[in-house]
């Protein structure tokens, strides 16, 4: 095969601190898109869909002939799509075959906190762990991924990560849905490739944490992808360590935002970029012409606080080749409706939030696995205000719960933001009001999580433990930030 990039390899990390990346018109786009399997699964006695993931190392060719070791997920890299439909039970059976202890949470997914996969649910090497749920929610994109606390970072790295869908019956039949074909997952990954193998050990640049001179979209170097229909799908998730990317098509072409994080948007959105912070999903339907090659980029994230997330100018990507075959199939035309998202509204919130994430903590204190820093009734609302108090990028995401953003700095939010959310990027001095509810599942002997998903800053210690318990449950711990009912 030949080389996916003509750049050179950039060199130690001296010439690397400074040096602006610009991989556009630069990349080759000589190879096939990696499409994930979808995950076989089988139903037991009881109804439950039951998975069976197996963590393990292996080595995988982002370069032919260069072999470099990573870890995936039933096999050497990234891991199987997982799919389930609304109101179905899953169990899903994980066994770590790693030299170390990770875990497995479900990021996105509603579900009881034992099943969440979070830091303190361990898997230990040579053992197998087996949550079980039922789908409580509308169809979405979500994803897995690793979480052991101050290691989260290096495991996503290395690889393990992959996508988990959930269908629902009641989402528009005319948005492209045949998996692989018209309907694509996108695991988008920057990452340092010296001589064509991965550095084995996940590189610090910047305040945010790891950034990359490479793109990976499902493992693959440098991306093509034949589509035979004149509406693609892509489903977005910006799976890196750090990067903010925003996407948009090389010449500028309009598309449809038609889903975030937790699920469709009421309607189409018809923009020419969408932005995405670690963790964050967006679906996408883009319109092809015959015979063309449409080429999707990353340009310079805007943070609205001119912050560059590395000294030298912000990174441009080239990131897939979209090749239309000759002759397209005619797509169905989007509807105009595509999901009802009722508004949670201010007034009927229980309690509200200060959240300021600023040197690594949050209001002040880095994540404890001794300390559970909030506790939520169960069948409340609540407003997390959120706050980026310290001069450099942060990603918001809670466990368990989809948000609604009230404000962005006291305004309405942009279209993009109408929707479920479960993570969402924050710049510099930006205060966001998020609302959500918290419901069905109370334990008080298992926390969620809440945490920046900048994972340098995760492991770091900015992320929190929370509690959902029966109202009437016990209170707050007095050292909680706090503002008391309103
Ligand atoms: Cu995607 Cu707590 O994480
Ligand atoms: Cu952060």
């Amino acid at each position: 095969g030949g080389s996916a990039l003509a750049l050179p390899v950039l060199g130690g990390a001296a010439s690397w601190a400074g040096h602006r990346v610009d991989t556009w018109g630069k990349v080759s786009f000589d190879r096939p898109l990696d499409v994930p399997p979808l995950a076989p699964s089988r139903v037991d006695g009881q109804g439950q869909r039951v998975f069976d993931l197996t963590i393990a190392a292996g080595r995988t060719e982002f370069t032919p002939g260069r072999p470099s070791a990573t870890w995936g997920v039933n096999g050497g890299h990234l891991g199987p799509t997982l799919r389930a439909r609304r109101g179905e039970k899953v169990r899903i059976n994980v066994d770590n075959r790693l030299p170390e202890a990770t875990s497995l949470h479900w990021h996105g997914m509603h579900l009881p906190p034992s099943m969440d996969g979070g830091p303190h649910q361990m898997i230990e090497p040579g053992t197998t762990w087996s949550p079980f749920w039922t789908v409580r929610q509308q169809a979405a994109t979500l994803w897995y991924h690793p979480h052991p606390h101050g290691r989260t970072a290096q495991h996503v790295y290395r690889g393990v990560a992959g996508m988990f869908l959930i269908d629902d019956d009641a989402a528009p039949h005319e948005l492209p849905h045949a998996y692989g074909i018209d309907d694509i997952p996108l695991i988008v990954q920057d990452r340092r490739l010296p001589g064509g193998v991965l550095d084995p050990d996940e590189p610090m640049a910047g305040t945010t944490g790891f950034l990359g001179d490479r793109i990976l979209v499902n493992g693959t170097l440098g991306p093509y992808l034949d589509v035979r229909s004149q509406r693609v799908r892509l489903r977005l998730l910006n799976g890196s360590n750090a990067r903010v990317f925003r996407f948009h098509l090389a010449d500028h072409r309009a598309f449809e935002l038609v889903a975030t994080d937790g699920g469709l948007l009421p309607a189409p959105h018809t923009t020419d970029h969408v932005q995405l912070s670690p963790g964050e999903r967006a679906e996408i339907v883009v319109t092809l012409t015959p015979g063309e090659r449409a080429v999707l980029r990353s340009s310079d994230p805007d943070t609205g606080a001119g912050f560059v997330q590395r000294d030298g100018g912000e990174d441009r990507f080239d990131v897939l080749q979209l090749r239309a075959a000759a002759t397209l199939a005619s797509s169905a035309r989007l509807p105009a409706r595509l999901a009802d998202v009722p508004r949670i509204p201010a007034h009927t919130a229980d309690d509200r939030r200060v959240f300021e994430l600023a040197e690594h903590t949050i209001n002040g204190r880095r994540m404890s696995p001794d300390r559970i820093d909030l506790t939520v009734r169960k069948d409340t609302t609540e407003i997390w205000e959120v706050h980026s108090g310290d001069g450099t990028l942060h990603s918001f995401h809670v466990h368990d719960v989809h948000f609604q953003v009230l404000t962005v700095d006291g305004r309405t939010p942009p279209a993009h933001l109408a929707g479920w959310k479960d993570t969402v990027l924050l710049p510099p001095g930006t205060s966001m009001r998020l609302i959500m509810r918290f419901a069905d599942y109370a334990d008080p002997g298992s926390p969620y999580m809440y945490h920046c998903h900048m994972l340098y800053h995760e492991d770091r210690g900015m992320m929190g433990r929370f509690m959902v318990v029966e109202a009437g449950g016990r209170p707050d711990p007095p050292a909680a930030h706090h503002s008391g009912h309103h």
